[in-house]
C-alpha cells in the first residue's frame, strides 16, 4: 500500500512504521492517523509480523504533536469528536494490538506525539528524545489519551507536572520517571529496539497476545484485571505454543512457536 506521510518496512518478523512528515517535525494531521490505522490494522491482521516498531523520520522528532494548523478554528463539537476519532483511530488501537507495538523515541515526542508513544506497550528513547504535554500553552489539555496514560505510566503528581507546566523533559529524567525503558545513543535506538524484539519474538506469540489483554484489562473501569488474567492465562493451556514450550523445556531444547 502506497502512504503519503508513514514509511512501512518489514524486515525478520518486524514492522517499522516510519513516521515521514518532517518539514512539520512530523505532526499527526489527519491522514497520518488514518495512514497510521491502516498501516497498524493491516499488520495486525498479517502472521509474519511479530514485532511492530513505530519511529519519527529524522533525527529531530518523532512526532511534535498533533497538527495544531488543522484545528486551531475548531468549535466545541469538532474538538470533542477530534479527540474521539484519534482515540479510536490510532491511540486505543495501539494500545489494544495483541501485537507488541515498540516506540522509539527519536526525537520531540510532545502532545500526540508523547500520547501515541504512551499508547505503545513500551518506549526506547535516544540520548537526544525530548518529551512533554504542552496542549495548556495552547488553552488545550491532552486529547489523545495522555491525561490517563501518562497519569497510568509515571502518577499523578508527575503527571499533573507535566501537564500544568507544559514543560519538556529530556531521556534521561524520562528514564527516571519509567516513562521509557532505555535511553540509548540516537545510531542505537533502531538496534536497541530491534534486539528486543527479538527476545520478544522468541517467545510464544499467542501467549504475549494474551499478556497485552491481561495487562491492559488492569486500566479499564468496571474490568476486573485479575479475572482476566485467570480467563487468559487458562486459554493458553488450550494452545500448540503450550505444548510445545512446556514439551521443549522438558526435552531441553529450543522451543519452535508456531503462534497457534
Ligand atoms: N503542528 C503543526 N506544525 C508543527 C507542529 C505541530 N504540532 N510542530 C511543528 N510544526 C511545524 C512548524 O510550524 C514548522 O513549520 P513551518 O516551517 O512551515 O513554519 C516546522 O514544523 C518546524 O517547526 P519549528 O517550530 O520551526 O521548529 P523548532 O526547532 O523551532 O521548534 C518545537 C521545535 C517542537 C519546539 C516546536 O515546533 C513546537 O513547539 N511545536 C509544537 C509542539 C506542540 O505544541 N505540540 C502539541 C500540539 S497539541
Amino acid at each position: 500500500m502506497n502512504y503519503n506521510n508513514i514509511i512501512n518496512d518489514f524486515s525478520n518478523g518486524i514492522t517499522t512504521i516510519t513516521i515521514n512528515r518532517p518539514s512539520k517535525l512530523n505532526a499527526l494531521n489527519r491522514e497520518t492517523i488514518y495512514e497510521l490505522h491502516s498501516a497498524l490494522k493491516l499488520s495486525e491482521t498479517d502472521s509474519n509480523t511479530k514485532v511492530i516498531i513505530i519511529t519519527g523520520d529524522g533525527e529531530k522528532a518523532f512526532v511534535a504533536g498533533a497538527d495544531i494548523s488543522e484545528f486551531a478554528h475548531f468549535d466545541l463539537e469538532q474538538g470533542a469528536s477530534l479527540s474521539k476519532e484519534g482515540q479510536d483511530l490510532l491511540f486505543n488501537l495501539v494500545e489494544n494490538l495483541t501485537t507488541p507495538v515498540i516506540a522509539a523515541i527519536n526525537g520531540f515526542a510532545l502532545g500526540g506525539g508523547l500520547e501515541l508513544a504512551l499508547s505503545a506497550h513500551f518506549r526506547v528513547a535516544s540520548e537526544n528524545a525530548r518529551m512533554g504535554l504542552p496542549e495548556t500553552s495552547l488553552g488545550l489539555i491532552p486529547g489523545y489519551g495522555g491525561t490517563q496514560r501518562l497519569t497510568q505510566i509515571v502518577g499523578k503528581g508527575r503527571a499533573l507536572e507535566l501537564i500544568m507546566t507544559g514543560s519538556m523533559i529530556d531521556a534521561k529524567r524520562a528514564l527516571d520517571y519509567g516513562l521509557v525503558n532505555y535511553v540509548v545513543p540516537l545510531n542505537q535506538l533502531l538496534i536497541t529496539c530491534t534486539e528486543l524484539a527479538e527476545k520478544i519474538m522468541s517467545n510464544s506469540p499467542v501467549a504475549i497476545s494474551a499478556a497485552i489483554k491481561a495487562v491492559n484489562a488492569h486500566h479499564f473501569d468496571g474490568v476486573n484485571g485479575f479475572q482476566v488474567e485467570i480467563s487468559e492465562f487458562g486459554k493458553c493451556f488450550e494452545t500448540e505454543d503450550f505444548k510445545e514450550g512446556t514439551t521443549a523445556f522438558l526435552e531441553k531444547r529450543k522451543a519452535k512457536f508456531t503462534g497457534k
